[in-house]
């Protein structure tokens, strides 16, 4: 087996790499962030043991097949600017989940990242439907998805429980094989 598995894309000044043991301090950081805290399911508090999850159970989904999950990297210095995770595919749908630290917002790395992992999904897998569940309010995120090309579709209700199980509402967006 690979002891390395993993892809690594790029686009402009953004590296998207598997991530290393050596990231958990930067994802540790990033995850105090409340922003991410409020629209993304993730442990509160977000404690040492949390980051090393998302690495383990990111090379996990490398060696298994059952996703990829990406840090989004300055390619010149290697920071950590995000993460963009894509689950499955499973049959012929996979999901994909995103987060930027505060710094790296605002200038397009999330809809660039996300682009070129959808272009990427497309061009070597069987996939046909890519999709994202936003929470209702998040609108930063809405007019992130839209520019990397997914369509919105329309709101789930009670779709996902967030922290300490509180149901929320979240807006579906999909971006189809041979859509423009
Ligand atoms: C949601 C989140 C990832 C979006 O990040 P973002 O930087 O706002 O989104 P983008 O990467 O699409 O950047 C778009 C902004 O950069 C600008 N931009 C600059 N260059 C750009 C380029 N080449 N391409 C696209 N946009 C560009 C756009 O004008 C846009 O600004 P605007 O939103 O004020 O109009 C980020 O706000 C975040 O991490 N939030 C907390 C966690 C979260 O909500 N995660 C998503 C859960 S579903």
């Amino acid at each position: 087996m690979d002891d390395d598995p993993g892809t690594t894309l790029t686009v402009d000044e953004l590296r998207l790499r598997p991530w290393r043991p050596g990231d958990a301090e930067a994802v540790l950081a990033a995850c105090q962030d409340p922003e991410i805290a409020r629209w993304v399911t993730i442990p509160q508090p977000f404690l040492p043991a949390d980051a090393e999850a998302v690495i383990r159970d990111s090379q996990t989904m490398w060696r298994t097949g059952t996703g990829a999950a990406f840090a989004i990297v300055d390619a010149a210095t290697d920071q950590l600017l995000g993460a963009v995770t894509r689950f499955g595919p499973d049959g012929h749908q996979a999901t994909f989940g995103l987060w930027l630290t505060p710094d790296a917002r605002g200038r397009g790395v999330g809809s660039r990242a996300l682009r070129l992992v959808a272009d990427w999904t497309f061009a070597t897998t069987e996939a046909i439907r890519l999709d994202a569940f936003i929470m209702v309010g998040n609108e930063a995120s809405d007019r992130m998805v839209l520019r990397a090309g997914f369509q919105r579709e329309g709101i789930l209700r009670a779709w996902d429980l967030h922290h300490g199980g509180v149901p929320v509402d979240c807006t579906v967006y999909a971006r189809i094989r041979g859509d423009r």
